[in-house]
């Protein structure tokens, strides 16, 4: 695999509550992304306080972090050739009505602060990310080999 990466991608509590769970896993399948890790969490604050460090001071800031821990969600690992980049452009821009049509974001939400997904944003914040949310052994790398599976 050219430039394999792997990034964080998460269904705030808002896909869930919508039923979007499978849609948007879909468009990462359909893109040619690999699902490598996956589990529902309802995190704390604290939790979701170090995930959005970045973002300590901002006046969304504690907006965001009561939107992230209101409700589970689905954090997931998605492997590909520059997946990071691929993952965002599949999302789309933060704000969904500046998103390009045909993106999650500008097919499914409306509102910044409600904008369905999260995905890391470059090779370092993927490493620190993948490490906040999943220990490596819940990790799962798989190839595609196994043709009799599926003829
Ligand atoms: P950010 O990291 O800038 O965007 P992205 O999720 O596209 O990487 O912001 C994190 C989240 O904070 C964003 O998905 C939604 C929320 N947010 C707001 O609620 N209002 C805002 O003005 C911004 C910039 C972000």
């Amino acid at each position: 695999m050219i430039n394999c990466q792997r990034t964080l991608v998460l269904i705030k509590p808002d896909g869930v509550h919508r039923g979007l769970i499978g849609e948007i896993i879909s468009r990462l399948e359909n893109r040619g992304l690999k699902l490598v890790a996956m589990e529902f969490r309802h995190i704390t604050k604290e939790f979701a306080e170090e995930h959005y460090a970045a973002h300590k001071g901002k006046p969304f800031f504690n907006g965001l972090v009561k939107y992230i821990t209101a409700a589970p969600l689905v954090a997931m690992v998605w492997e590909g050739s520059d997946a990071i980049k691929a993952v965002r452009q599949t999302v789309g821009a933060t704000n969904p009505t500046e998103a390009a049509p045909g993106t999650i974001r500008h097919d499914l939400s409306i509102l910044t602060s409600r904008n369905l997904i999260h995905a890391s944003d470059s090779v370092e914040s993927a490493e620190a990310e993948i490490k906040h949310w999943f220990k490596e052994e819940d990790i799962f790398p798989w190839e595609r080999d196994h043709e009799e599976w599926i003829t």
